[in-house]
């Protein structure tokens, strides 16, 4: 028996084929129509994955189409300057994955006449891919049977096949897992429903087991029987209301307890430096002094070696030029 065989005991192969048939039928009944589900293009499937890496849907949706709109090619995102880019990245965060995914166009571009490499090792080689985007391009754009792990596969992989997310488990026995999940050239429309299962039932906080066509086979199930059951039976209008409720006051508080600590933090200062630049008109420049007082209130002398350091940090990272004693966004 293979380490593979082991983690996977309890599912025989019928119960897998049952499993995956189930899980598919559910995504083409009640998975999310998305932009991205449409396309086969690599450039668009790396601008989506980037996007959605650290940012929800909802916010994603409209600068999808917004950013592929300015750079409908990855010709023209490699050709654009980079104070472009970051001025089109404004309300995602985390700017710097506009600059390694510029970065990414332009090897493509020189290297690779202008087509993305197909498989995963080549596409791993590339700047600023790292294994799950690597497998997401593969699969998504080139319909290849890849394993990948992001945090809603990871969570739905591990619950379905191994069982409680604190099991222990290594990441090279999940990839291994979820790969061998995976029904022979369906690649794309399974790891899609995985992420889907993930995102729309079996969440982090108060997985819909009861909406989970494959629960009897849940090896976390067991563990959530009993809340599961009493919330199938409660279901009704009201409670479904009162459970919103109670999801949204549980929103508040995460939220106020990851706000607070994120003002004042050097990420929320990076990002302030970027948005004053962004505000810029084209090639314009600003100096520390000016940069200083845009960013924190008040700014005096003793500020400065903490200005010029986060500088230096987004420097690095290819979000801004220092030029003399003046600061900009790249050209
Ligand atoms: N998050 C990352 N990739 C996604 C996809 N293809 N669909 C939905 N959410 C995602």
């Amino acid at each position: 028996m293979t380490e593979q065989d082991q983690l996977l005991h309890e599912h025989s192969r019928a119960d897998l084929d049952y499993i995956q048939d189930q899980i598919l039928k559910w995504f083409s009944g009640d998975g999310r129509d998305l932009p991205w589900r449409h396309t086969r293009d690599p450039y668009r499937i790396l601008v989506s994955e980037v996007m959605l890496q650290q940012t929800q849907v909802d916010r994603v949706l409209p600068k999808y189409h917004v950013f592929l709109k300015q750079f409908p090619t990855l010709e023209a995102l490699a050709a654009a300057s980079t104070a472009e880019v970051i001025r089109a990245w404004a309300g995602l965060g985390y700017n710097r994955r506009a600059v390694n995914m510029q970065r990414t166009v332009r090897v493509v571009r020189d290297e690779f006449g202008g087509k993305f490499p197909k498989d995963v090792t080549t596409l791993r080689s590339l700047p600023g891919i790292g294994p799950y985007t690597a497998g997401a391009i593969a699969c998504f754009a080139f319909e290849q049977d890849v394993a990948f792990i992001d945090t809603n596969i990871r969570r739905v992989t591990q619950r379905l096949f191994i069982g409680p997310v604190e099991s222990e488990v290594s990441e090279r026995q999940l990839l291994q897992v979820a790969e061998r999940a995976i029904p022979p050239n369906q690649g794309w429309s399974w790891n899609q429903a995985i992420m889907e299962l993930g995102a729309l039932v079996c969440t982090a906080n108060n997985p819909a087991c009861w909406r989970c066509s494959v629960q009897q086979f849940c090896r976390d199930y067991e563990a959530r029987k009993q809340d599961d059951e009493r919330i199938f039976d409660a279901k009704d209008v009201s409670s479904d209301i009162q459970k919103s409720h109670r999801v949204a006051e549980r929103r508040q508080k995460y939220k106020r307890r990851v706000e607070q600590p994120f003002e004042g933090s050097s990420r929320f200062y990076r990002g302030r430096v970027i948005d004053v630049l962004r505000q810029l008109s084209h090639d314009d420049h600003m100096t520390f002094e000016h940069l200083g007082a845009q960013i924190k209130e008040p700014f005096n002398d003793d500020d400065m070696p903490w200005l010029t350091k986060l500088v230096e940090g987004l420097t690095r990272d290819g979000l801004i030029m220092v030029e003399g004693d003046v600061v900009r966004l790249p050209h």
